[in-house]
């Protein structure tokens, strides 16, 4: 179904956001007949560069970034004639009148201003947009992460953008909200009677979440080392994960009540202090090591200088409530492990007592993994017997819906239902400021925790699943970590 006709200005159009996600995203819509023709991508940017040019680096970066099978005949020059530009300087002067002619040719279109730049620019092109009479009532302003470093930098982003846009204009992006598996969390949740039922401390052990990624910061070691992992995975993707997995049943998909349940989650986190920090956290970064057969290069050598940033964190965490109390959540992420992995784990209580003979009975939990990345699916781990006459032996097998095969179709990225939530006004997978800023509380618990000058984090070879202490973490409660090599 099309969305409304649409002009979507991008600020930051010659970035790596716009090159790698949005342009092959607004591609994919348009091929699938969803963008209607009237509608325009504007770039902006202060380069100064012709539309054809632009159009010619937009075509390089759907022909690197789109699979060729994916592309049918005709359809990347017809999209390219849908790509504007207009070089503006988004936080100063020039080029605005440019850009108000340019939105005054189709007066009557959505105006989503998408905002792929440094944050610290938000509010300068924020109160151009207003200065120029630029702000009605069908604009939007998309914002990426990070939304701050903190909660005092993510106030003062919030204030300068909720100064000229009011809070239902505001589309906080974080990418997974995106994720069809994490909007599939919803339909596992809630449009079934059997979860929810065993989604209490009585019937669940413990909660995983692990986000493993196999890149190391290569290009982005700038931005990266003034952040870390805590700043850049888990205050806002995890903590996202985390929120949906724990959250109560909205009473609808309406956007504020989904976000009145995450809040909930995130207000009910138990803040890490400085006396529990050593035991419930562990911090890492990668040293020299192999990823795939590959010997790679370590954290300092790519930054070419000493550094206690992150690249791994994990921690366990509370989230004190009626529903949860007692069951810990367990999360980790980091650059540089074995595979790229993204998955929920709900560990069930083992069986209380066993009718099996003791060498028979593996006295394996149940598990529910859900996985984002890769081979999107959901598994439902559960003991049975082994085949055969050889008596009573019990095995974990598994229950598993791997939606690629189930579904039989390209999954979109997240990027794209996000772009179209966006034209279409539905907030419902983007936060809202008062999450941001209570994630943000809880993470500079964690920081304040660690120290201004925490210590050094601890090595691990690149192609690990982290410091060993990250393991002793876990296991110090008697549980282990779910790791599946594929
Ligand atoms: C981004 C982080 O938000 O998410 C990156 O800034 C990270 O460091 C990326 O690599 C991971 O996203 P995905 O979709 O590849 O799991």
């Amino acid at each position: 179904i099309p969305v409304a006709s649409f002009d979507c200005v991008v600020f930051g159009a010659t970035g790596d956001l716009t090159t790698r996600k949005l342009l092959p995203a607004l591609f994919y819509r348009f091929q699938d007949g969803q963008i209607p023709g009237t509608s325009r991508i504007i770039g902006a940017s202060r380069s100064e560069l012709t539309v054809e040019a632009f159009r010619e680096r937009a075509r390089d970066a759907l022909k690197r970034f789109v699979p060729a099978q994916d592309m049918k005949p005709g359809v990347l020059d017809a999209f390219l004639e849908h790509l504007d530009y207009v070089a503006v300087d988004g936080s100063g002067e020039e080029g605005w009148t440019d850009l108000v002619a340019k939105l005054a040719e189709r007066p009557d279109q959505v105006r989503p201003f998408y905002l792929a730049t440094s944050p610290d620019l938000y509010g300068a092109i924020c109160r151009n947009l207003a200065a120029h009479g630029l702000i009605g009532e069908r604009s939007r302003v998309v914002l990426e992460k990070p939304i701050g470093k903190d909660l005092k930098s993510a106030r003062a982003i919030n204030d300068a953008v909720g100064e000229v846009f009011p809070e239902e204009q505001i589309f906080r992006i974080d990418h997974y909200l995106g994720k069809e598996t994490v909007q599939n969390l919803l339909a596992l949740r809630f449009a079934n009677t059997i979860f929810d039922r065993l989604w209490t401390a009585d019937v669940i052990d413990h909660v995983q979440i692990t986000v493993a990624e196999t890149v190391g910061v290569e290009a982005r070691a700038g931005y990266y080392d003034t952040s870390g992992a805590l700043r850049d995975m888990l205050q806002n993707h995890i903590l996202q994960l985390l929120c949906l997995t724990a959250m109560e049943s909205p009473l609808n998909l309406d956007a504020n009540s989904v976000r009145d349940e995450k809040l909930k989650v995130l207000r009910a986190l138990k803040p890490i202090t400085a006396q529990d920090v050593q035991q419930v956290t562990v911090r890492g970064q990668y040293a020299a090591g192999a990823v795939d057969g590959q010997p790679v290069g370590g954290y300092l050598a790519e930054l070419g200088h000493e550094s206690r940033t992150e690249t791994f964190v994990a921690c366990k965490v509370e989230v004190q409530s009626w529903r949860w109390a007692g069951v810990p959540f367990y999360l980790r992420t980091g650059k540089r492990m074995p595979n790229k992995l993204s998955e929920i784990v709900v560990q069930f209580r083992a069986a209380p007592f066993s009718i099996f003979p003791s060498d028979a009975f593996g006295r394996e939990p149940n598990r529910l993994v859900i996985r984002l990345q890769p081979q999107e699916g959901m598994k439902l781990e559960v003991m049975t017997k082994d085949p055969g006459p050889g008596g009573m032996r019990l095995r974990p097998t598994n229950l598993d819906i791997s939606f690629e095969e189930t579904f039989k179709q390209r999954y979109p990225d997240a990027y794209e239902r996000l772009l179209m939530d966006v034209v279409r006004g539905n907030a419902t997978l983007f936060m809202r400021r008062d999450e941001v800023e209570v994630a943000w509380a809880w993470a500079d618990s964690l920081l304040k925790a660690w120290g201004d000058r925490p210590e050094a984090p601890r090595p691990y070879p690149s192609g690990s699943w982290g410091p060993t202490s990250a393991i002793a973490l876990i296991e110090r409660d008697g549980r282990t970590w779910h790791e599946e090599i594929r």
